[in-house]
């Protein structure tokens, strides 16, 4: 049975109406700096397990736990030097740290999947950050997409996905950073797991120390780097400095004449991660039963960031 899903706007009631639907064991979707998150009491088992049904997740991949604070972060996860250090750059923002569980955490397992470290991160945006004190607990939230979609950066892309399946969504216009978090595994030595909004070398001048890339496509640690994945309905192609006629050209940079869409016209690689899954979006239903070619990007700083998304975007569907 379908429900209906409420859209709730970013005031103090519509944020209280969500933190009463979350209370309930509801789901709703957030906004955060990042991209829209599908938010769930991540000590409830049911609610959580709704979350995995709402977006048909075929399996039981560990959730993000998101807190307001570094004090509510240390109620669920064991914090050593290095892990304090990255909270005290970066958080709020957009880094999760997976960190091991305390044992005393009192979360649902299926935010961890059963496995004995934990995800979590601090959201900077103001809206997440006032759900997340209305509701005074942990929202475990994935991106408020179907399983192997396009995230969601504005909520109509939520709707696009989850109408239907979930109870809420609070309205608060883009994702300012338009990527996912970045992961930094801390449970043994640094290893970037996933990377996103904080750039690589942000989270090395931070640590002091060069970090190791962790995750093996086939064998994730972080299953968002499954190889395919973030995929539109079109097939992607790549670093395309001369696109075909029946490709859709989105371009990067002042030197991409007759572009379609562009990620951003000057270069600029914050402008372009924030545009990103909304470009895929048009791009995708521009392109019908043709295809979509992306202009090289740099694979410096964010750009690192988009291209592990573009990459998954183009790779071969399973
Ligand atoms: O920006 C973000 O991180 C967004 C917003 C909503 O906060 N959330 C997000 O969640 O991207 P999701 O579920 O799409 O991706 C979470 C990633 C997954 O790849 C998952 O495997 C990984 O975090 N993860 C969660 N817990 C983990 C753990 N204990 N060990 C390793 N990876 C973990
Ligand atoms: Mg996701």
């Amino acid at each position: 049975m379908p429900i209906k899903t409420q859209s709730l706007d970013a005031t103090s009631q519509g944020i209280a109406a969500a933190a009463a639907i979350l209370r309930a064991g509801g789901l709703v979707g957030f906004p955060t700096e990042t991209v829209y998150g599908l938010g769930a009491d991540a000590r409830n088992d049911r609610a959580t397990a709704r979350i995995f049904e709402a977006k048909g997740r075929p399996h039981f991949n560990p959730l993000i736990v998101h807190v307001p604070d570094l004090a509510a972060a240390q109620t669920y996860a064991v914090f050593n030097d290095q892990a304090l250090a990255l909270a005290a750059a970066f958080w709020p923002g957009p880094l999760t740290l997976v960190l091991p569980l305390r044992q005393d955490a009192g979360l649902s397992p299926l935010v961890t999947a059963g496995l004995n470290t934990v995800a979590i991160r601090v959201p900077a945006h103001p809206t997440a950050r006032a759900l997340l004190r209305a509701f005074g607990g942990p929202l475990a939230a994935p991106s408020a997409n179907p399983s192997g979609r396009i995230s969601p950066t504005r909520a109509d892309h939520v709707l696009t996905g989850l109408a239907g399946r979930i109870e809420a969504v609070v309205d608060d216009g883009p994702c300012s950073v338009g990527v996912e978090s970045t992961i930094v595994g801390l449970d043994g030595p640094p290893r970037l797991l996933r990377p996103g909004g904080v750039p690589q070398e942000a989270l090395e001048a931070a640590l002091g120390a060069p970090l190791a890339l962790g995750g093996d496509a086939n064998k994730p640690n972080a299953p968002g780097q499954l190889a395919s994945h973030y995929a539109p309905n079109a097939r992607v192609r790549l670093n395309v400095t001369a696109p075909h006629t029946e490709e859709v050209w989105i371009g990067f940079g002042p030197d991409c004449p007759g572009a379609a869409l562009t990620l951003s016209a000057t270069g600029d690689l914050v402008e372009a991660a924030a545009a990103l899954f909304h470009m895929l979006r048009r791009a995708d239903d521009l392109a019908g039963q043709g295809a979509i070619a992306f202009a090289p990007i740099p694979e410096t700083g964010l750009g690192r960031a988009i291209n592990d998304r573009l990459r998954r975007a183009a790779a071969p569907r399973p």
